[in-house]
């Protein structure tokens, strides 16, 4: 499939819902303590996306998905279903993953969340995998061959001696929530060959392990967890491709990057 190139009323659509998204995650922050279930914070994402910002919860039924955001504790890699039965506790690490869609657009954002003191273990995976994030983001520009950013992902990953899930990737993400291209978070030989053009957008989301890279899905058909019980940690946005570099769709205050990136060369 051809990778949509957005218009600048399509990119106005887009920074909305992807603030939209960012907003989520700030809004569900204070609720996340001890004791709490994560379908109570599901209920939290619903109700303030539904309510406040008149929007959708894209992933509500999304090939069946039964919640509205997806919230994966520990060892769960991705595509954890909020559960009353699940109660979070301190030393837990939690990536909730949020995908609004408003006005007919997609943002698509997560990061991680720590109970109580985080343990130095969990504490590094979750900043290793968000400064691979943040250098993935910095290369972004037009003219790039996607598949530096995987090469660049995966380097920086495995010297601090983590691994990359191969068997999810980023995304092209507009109207759709899941369109081409798809962003790999490691490298390959066999790159498509896909060069970045001004207008593109599209999702940069690592998933990385303390342990091994193995993964295996749940009877439930949803959860993914890390086959040898490692820490998994992720950190999810959205990006627009623009004429010098690249805008960060669902950026927050939190974050540790600007939200422009402008290349003077
Ligand atoms: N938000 C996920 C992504 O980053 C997709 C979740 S699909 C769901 O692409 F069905 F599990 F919600
Ligand atoms: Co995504
Ligand atoms: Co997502």
């Amino acid at each position: 499939m051809a990778i949509s190139i957005k218009t600048p009323a399509e990119i106005q659509k887009m920074r909305v819902v992807g603030s939209l998204a960012a907003e989520v995650l700030d809004i569900v922050e204070p609720h996340i303590k001890s004791g709490i279930t994560t379908a109570e914070l599901d209920r939290i994402c619903y109700t303030h996306i539904i309510y406040e910002q008149k929007a959708i919860p894209a992933c509500l039924g999304y090939n069946g998905f039964p919640k509205s955001v997806c919230i994966s504790v520990n060892d769960v890699v991705c595509h954890g279903i909020p559960s009353d039965k699940q109660v979070l506790k301190d030393g837990d690490i939690v990536n909730i993953d949020v995908t609004v869609i408003k006005d007919g657009f997609h943002g698509d954002t997560s990061k991680m969340f720590f109970l109580g003191r985080p343990t130095i273990l969990g504490n590094h995976l979750c900043h290793t995998t968000q400064q691979s994030l943040y250098r993935a983001i910095k290369m972004v520009k037009p003219g790039l061959d996607l598949h530096h950013l995987g090469k660049e992902i995966q380097t920086f990953v495995e010297i601090e001696k983590f691994s990359v899930v191969r068997e999810y990737c980023g995304h092209g993400i507009g109207t759709k929530f899941h369109e081409a291209p798809q962003v790999l978070h490691h490298a390959t030989d066999n790159a498509a060959g896909i060069t970045l053009q001004e207008g593109m957008a599209f999702t940069i989301e690592p998933m990385v392990n303390a342990g091994n890279d193995c993964i295996y899905t749940l009877k439930d058909g949803w959860t993914v967890k890390t086959r040898d019980r490692s820490l998994s940690a992720q950190y999810e946005h959205t990006i627009l491709v623009t004429n010098k570099g690249c805008e960060i769709m669902t950026w927050r205050k939190d974050d540790t990057i600007p939200k422009i990136i402008m290349h003077t060369r």
